[in-house]
């Protein structure tokens, strides 16, 4: 079967690198793509938000099931062209994939189904968010309702902070109509833990867990980036707490999203905190997770290819996926700068070092090619990730190839995979 795999980051990377492993591949095009996925397949010059030339190229190609990587397209409605057009596509429609593109949406269907998660108040205008927070005096999370690349969270220890956080939000537009809206939400103490599951409309599977590091600095200080690392497993979450998630959370979310009349089917990315009373939604992702897509398709030791489709066809029920008993740690490369502002073309070296290293894998992501030479073209520019029996060796191993990559200002956290060797007893 011909694929066509829509983004370019590291999530699309550690995609097209585990769909060209599959038996049911004929020819994988990845658009854009990345110097990473030009060595999966074909990269195809046409931008994940183009619509009307995907779908052209699709059609001309004889794609057999398009993939879409990034939420943009998703909210945008690509899956309902596509299915109209009737080419099988991995996704959800626009109107699902509004559990991730507007806050408020998911609260209202988290609501609805009872499904555990912080209490929350939404605003649109300003002052009254401004006179609500004042009027607290505990810590608050205030939050875009809208997209804003992993950005739009402010995790505010004092009300003040607060409402500096919706001004800027709302006043300053930092995100622009991202932020016409937000979310006052109570801060939740825990560990965190990202639960991705393939969701057929009906069926739910279940992958593998995974732990995400938001923040910029070691010790999750600083603003939220995308992602700066992750490890998979992550012990936190015991089979028996899997069970509570799965019980609580997919399964009344999946059923709601039905009852919606906005039927799921892709991948359902839970980002839950495991409080004290229990796990509680941060947020919904519509989408694999990016950089946990790395450290979890690293250990997927059956045919990616086949479990899209079964997703897309509804026979889920049908499948058993297998994976390898190793842990996976994933340390996110940036540039200087990021999450605010940076340089790009800085040459990278140390690539192909860093491959040759025993289960080690260099995911692409803000990279490009100039001159025969890799670049930067990116905040998050590489998901350098390494397997080990432990915790402990995968995140050696990772470091091991990170200090083996160079480039001018690169910026890593060194503290990866920290919470779970502590955790784990
Ligand atoms: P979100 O995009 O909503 O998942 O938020 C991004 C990050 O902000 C999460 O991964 C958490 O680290 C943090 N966060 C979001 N909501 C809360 C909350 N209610 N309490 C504590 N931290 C939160
Ligand atoms: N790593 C967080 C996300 O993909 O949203």
């Amino acid at each position: 079967m011909n694929v066509l795999l829509v983004g370019n980051g590291g999530r699309e990377h550690a995609i097209a690198w585990k769909l060209a492993q599959s038996k049911e591949l004929k020819k994988l095009f990845i658009a854009p793509g990345n110097p990473g996925t030009a060595k999966c397949g074909i990269n195809i010059d046409i931008k994940a938000d183009d619509c009307d030339k995907l779908l052209a190229f699709a059609k001309e190609n004889k794609v057999g099931l398009a993939i879409i990587g990034p939420e943009d397209p998703l909210a945008a409605g690509i899956v309902d062209r596509f299915e109209k057009a009737g080419i099988k596509v991995f996704g959800p429609s626009g109107a699902a994939a509004q559990l991730e593109a507007d806050k408020a949406f998911a609260k209202q269907i988290m609501k609805a189904n009872s499904i555990p998660t912080a209490e929350s108040r939404i605003f649109d205008n300003f002052q009254d968010a401004k006179a609500y927070i004042a009027s607290r005096d505990e810590a608050v999370v205030v939050k875009a309702t809208g997209l804003a690349k992993g950005k739009g969270v402010f995790v505010c220890d004092e009300p003040s902070e607060g409402i500096i956080a919706a001004e800027k939000i709302m006043e300053g537009k930092i995100f622009g109509k991202a932020g016409e809206k937000i979310l006052v939400e109570d801060k939740l103490l825990g560990q965190e833990a990202s639960i991705l599951a393939f969701v057929d409309g009906r069926n739910i599977y279940v992958l593998e867990t995974s732990q995400d590091h938001k923040a910029i600095g070691d010790g999750d200080t600083g603003p939220n980036t995308g992602g700066m690392g992750a490890y998979s497993p992550a012990p936190v979450v015991t089979d028996k707490l899997m069970d509570q998630i799965t019980r609580e959370i997919l399964v009344p979310a999946v059923d709601g999203m039905n009852k919606n009349g906005t039927p799921y089917k892709g991948v359902l990315y839970a980002g839950v905190m495991i409080t004290q009373g229990g796990p509680r939604v941060l947020e919904f992702n519509v989408r694999f997770g990016d950089p946990e897509t790395q450290p979890v398709l690293a250990r997927l030791k059956s045919d990616l290819l086949e479990a899209m489709i079964a997703t897309c066809d509804g026979t889920l029920d049908k499948i058993t996926l297998e994976w390898d008993d190793r842990a996976a740690v994933c340390v996110v490369m940036a540039s200087g700068g990021y999450p605010d502002d940076y340089e790009k073309g800085k040459v990278i070296t140390g690539l192909e070092d860093a491959d040759k290293l025993r289960d080690v894998i260099v995911f692409h992501a803000g990279t490009a090619e100039k001159n025969g030479k890799i670049v930067t073209a990116g905040g998050r520019v590489l998901g350098v990730t390494a397997l080990g029996n432990k915790i402990a060796d995968a995140k050696a191993k990772a470091y091991e190839a990170v200090e083996k990559i160079k480039f001018e200002k690169a910026y890593y956290r060194k503290d990866i995979a920290d919470k779970a060797i502590k955790v784990k007893k």
